[in-house]
Order: C-alpha cells, then sequence, then structure tokens
C-alpha cells in the first residue's frame, strides 16, 4: 500500500533537496490525496507559518494541507510576532520548533531561510524565497503530469524573468529529466549557480536547458509555456523599468500559436492580467492555471506527509 515514505533531507529549501524517486513519490501520493484513494493522517501535528511577504495560494494551501492531514497551522504574522521587533533567526527557529512539528518560511534572502532551518529543531520548508520556490515547482510538475504523463518528451518554455520560479522549474525538470527553456531579456537570466547544478544532473544530455533571450525561438515545439510575474515581491520600485525592458515576453495568442499545437499554458500566479500574460490566454483552453492551483495542495499534502512521518 502506499504510504509516505521520509525524505533523506529534513528539510526542503531547494529542489534539489529531494532526490528524482523522492519527487516521485511527493507526486504519486499527491494524485492519490487528489482522488481521494489515499488517506494520511497526522492528528495534532502543529505546522508554523512564517511569511515576510504576502501570500494566498502557498498560505491557504499550506493550511488546508494540514488541516486534511488532521493537525493544525499557525499563521504567524512578522508584525505581530517579535519576529518584526528584529528577534534573531536563531532564538525564533529554536524557540518555535519547540511548539511546532515544521515550519513553512517565505523570505526574501536564501541565507536567511538556511539560518531558519540551522537553528530549527524541525524541518523547514521553502515557501519561497527570491532564490527558489520549490514548492510551486513540485506543483507545476504534477499539472505536467496529469496532461502528458511522462517528463521525458516534455518541452516545458519558461518565458520571463530568472529568477526563483524559474530556478525551481529548472531544478525540479533537471531532476525529472524533462527540457526546460529559459527565454528572458538580457540581464535576466536564470541564477548561475542553478544553471550549473542543473548542467551537473544533465551530463549525459546537456541539450535538456537552454537559456536565450528569444522567446520566439525558445516556444517552437514547447508543450508547456509558462510565466511569472515580471517585477516580483519586493520589486515593487523597478515596475517601469522592467515593464519596458520585458516588451515582447508577453504570452499572447500569437506566441501560443508558435507553440506546439497541444501546447498547455501554466502561471505561478498571481498574473497581471495583460502584461505577461494576456486575459484570452489565462482562460484559454490550453490554460491548465487554475488545475496547477489547485496542485499546491495536493504536493504540499504530501510533502508535509513526507517530511511529519
Ligand atoms: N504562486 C504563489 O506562490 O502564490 P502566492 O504568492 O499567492 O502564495
Ligand atoms: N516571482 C514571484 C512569484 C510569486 C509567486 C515573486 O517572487 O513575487
Amino acid at each position: 500500500m502506499l504510504k509516505p515514505k521520509k525524505l533523506v533531507n529534513n528539510n526542503f529549501l531547494s529542489s534539489l533537496d529531494m532526490s528524482t524517486k523522492e519527487v516521485n513519490h511527493i507526486l504519486e501520493l499527491a494524485k492519490n490525496l487528489k482522488h481521494k484513494v489515499l488517506n494520511i493522517e497526522y492528528k495534532n501535528k502543529v505546522l508554523g507559518l512564517i511569511f515576510d511577504k504576502s501570500s494566498t495560494r502557498t498560505r491557504v494551501s499550506f493550511q488546508v494541507a494540514m488541516s486534511r492531514l488532521g493537525g493544525t497551522s499557525i499563521d504567524l504574522n512578522p508584525t505581530t510576532s517579535q519576529i518584526g521587533r528584529g528577534e534573531p533567526i536563531k532564538d525564533t527557529a529554536r524557540v518555535l520548533s519547540k511548539y511546532c512539528d515544521v515550519l513553512a518560511i517565505r523570505t526574501f534572502n536564501q541565507t536567511d531561510l538556511e539560518e531558519y532551518a540551522r537553528w530549527s529543531s524541525k524541518p523547514v520548508i521553502n515557501a519561497l524565497t527570491d532564490l527558489e520556490h520549490p514548492c510551486q515547482a513540485l506543483a507545476d510538475f504534477m499539472t505536467i503530469k496529469e496532461e502528458f504523463n511522462n517528463f521525458e518528451d516534455v518541452v516545458l518554455t519558461f518565458i520571463g524573468d530568472g529568477n526563483n520560479v524559474a530556478n525551481s522549474l529548472i531544478l525540479c525538470g533537471a531532476l525529472l529529466g524533462a527540457e526546460v527553456r529559459i527565454a528572458c531579456p538580457l540581464g535576466y537570466e536564470p541564477n548561475p549557480l542553478v544553471i550549473e547544478k542543473a548542467k551537473m544532473i544533465n551530463k549525459k544530455n546537456k541539450n535538456l536547458l537552454k537559456i536565450t533571450n528569444d522567446p520566439i525561438s525558445a516556444v517552437s515545439g514547447a508543450n508547456v509555456l509558462y510565466t511569472d510575474v515580471w517585477s516580483s515581491m519586493g520589486e515593487e520600485s523597478k515596475i517601469e523599468e522592467k515593464d519596458a525592458l520585458f516588451k515582447g515576453f508577453t504570452i499572447d495568442y500569437d506566441l501560443l500559436r508558435k507553440a506546439d499545437e497541444d501546447a498547455i499554458v501554466l502561471h505561478c500566479l498571481p498574473a497581471y492580467r495583460n502584461k505577461e500574460i494576456t486575459d484570452k490566454v489565462i482562460d484559454s483552453r490550453n490554460s491548465r492555471i487554475f488545475a496547477q492551483a489547485e496542485n499546491r495542495l495536493h504536493v504540499q499534502q504530501a510533502l508535509l506527509s513526507c517530511l511529519l512521518c
């Protein structure tokens, strides 16, 4: 019978904290949870959420996932806890991990997340940093698998800013053997260390990762088109400058028509409709954006099950 297996790493800070086998295990658990053929219980377990940035999907899907497991969650607002006053991470992490069984943290610097993990006696999950969004990538590949059944024949083209979402897609895609193409304006390429790590994983097939500044060539033959906001949380002062630089990187019908005819479209949300993606494409028959958002819940319930077992 399918049941959660303990992960080798105690934390999920990066997509690379899981092996290929572990990612596939999470996706299998998530599928079974989604179709209600699996029931997992962790009564009385408590998830602590620390969110230094806004969130709708990640926060609520974690809370619902925990409640479906029979546990509870505590949403720690940095402005009403002592976190906002600047209490050191190492003190906060040591105290909160005495009360909670697992912590999900959304913050700016990956190094702050790593500091939480260093001092926490319980597992720490990356709920988004400037560098990565690994829970999002799990939901994205679950959505891709629902459509195409495998990853080996899938070409995923991400069009936009090569930051957190793109970085985790690159790493998770490398683990699963998907071809990942990133099309971004010059100067907005993904993190060089992320590229290097993905290349190491892909060493038998160097063509699996392509970085380009040309969205049109990147979508040719693609099965999945993916985009994210041009200005991320924390970049509010750069919106005007980035809007000008990212002109030509919108997923619209013209670009969609250049992809495979059965291509699906993904967006992590929240979107700026008619900026990085048109209204029409979000609501088109090709869009799987809302199934993708739903899958956040199922993969995170699976992830929590494996971290708590
Ligand atoms: N995709 C995502 O992480 O959405 P939220 O910012 O609403 O959590
Ligand atoms: N790149 C976006 C993702 C939001 C889910 C951000 O960091 O704001």
